[in-house]
């Protein structure tokens, strides 16, 4: 091979990848709609914030939506919004793609806006900790994802959807089954506050 021929192939390798970028980019331009360009999300589309948002977690919910472990109960009216979303990313391979781009976005912790009583908040996420870390940092092993940094009003909103069973009762989503007893432990809307806003201080 000579040098220019090398030149040639590192120049193409490198072009591939730079439209490689592209792609998932524009692919992303969908989902920046509701999430926002930074993956910030928005209350009043109630999209989550999903900047940073580890990949494992991503592929794990989009693969959910995409087989209708999540997102086809008829009283979940957000889910059955983003199903359709998911179904657009045809193979793994988009799937994974884009989860990647997700976790390298970047965007402040969203402002508190659910009031509860931190204190006893706090004594309750003693039994969240055990999965969710102390930090709210989430376990990969655990398949659980970070609460810290997600936006209250989507925190309230999945514990409520778990107690109600608009998620996590499919027999085969083992993990929704795992999480919802868990959210059921929180019995009334005030435990739900009170837990939400003792998340909402975690960094
Ligand atoms: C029409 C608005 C809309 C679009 C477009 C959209 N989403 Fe969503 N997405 C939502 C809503 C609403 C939820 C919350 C569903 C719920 O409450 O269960 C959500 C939830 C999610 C979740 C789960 C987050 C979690 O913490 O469990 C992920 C991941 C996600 N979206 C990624 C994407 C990606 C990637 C795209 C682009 C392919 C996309 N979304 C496009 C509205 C949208
Ligand atoms: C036995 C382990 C376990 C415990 C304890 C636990 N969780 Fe979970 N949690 C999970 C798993 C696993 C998931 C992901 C489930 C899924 O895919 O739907 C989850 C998901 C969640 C979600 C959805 C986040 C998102 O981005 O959609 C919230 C909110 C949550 N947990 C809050 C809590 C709170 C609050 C407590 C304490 C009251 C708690 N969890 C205790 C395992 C646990």
């Amino acid at each position: 091979m000579t040098k220019t021929t090398i030149l040639i192939g590192i120049f193409a390798v490198a072009l591939s990848g730079v439209a490689g970028a592209n792609d998932v980019e524009k692919a992303y331009e969908v989902c920046a709609a509701c999430h926002g360009a930074n993956g910030e999300g928005n209350n009043d589309l109630n999209a989550p914030r999903i900047a940073g948002m580890p990949a494992w977690y991503s592929v794990l919910q989009l693969q959910n939506f995409k087989s209708g472990l999540r997102g086809t109960n008829a009283k979940d009216q957000y889910g059955t919004q983003m199903r359709p979303m998911a179904m657009t990313l045809t193979d793994d391979a988009a799937v994974d793609n884009i989860a990647a781009y997700v976790a390298t976005l970047e965007a402040p912790k969203p402002e508190a806006t659910v009031k509860g009583d931190v204190e006893k908040g706090k004594a309750a996420y003693a039994t969240c900790a055990a999965c969710h870390a102390a930090d709210g940092s989430g376990n990969e092993a655990l398949k659980t994802p970070p609460l810290a940094g997600q936006a209250d009003w989507y925190v309230e909103r999945q514990l409520q959807a778990y107690k109600s069973g608009v998620r996590g009762t499919d027999p085969k989503d083992g993990l929704g089954m795992q999480m919802r007893p868990m959210a059921m432990m929180l019995a009334t809307d005030e435990a739900v506050r009170d837990v939400t806003a003792y998340i909402a201080t975690l960094d």
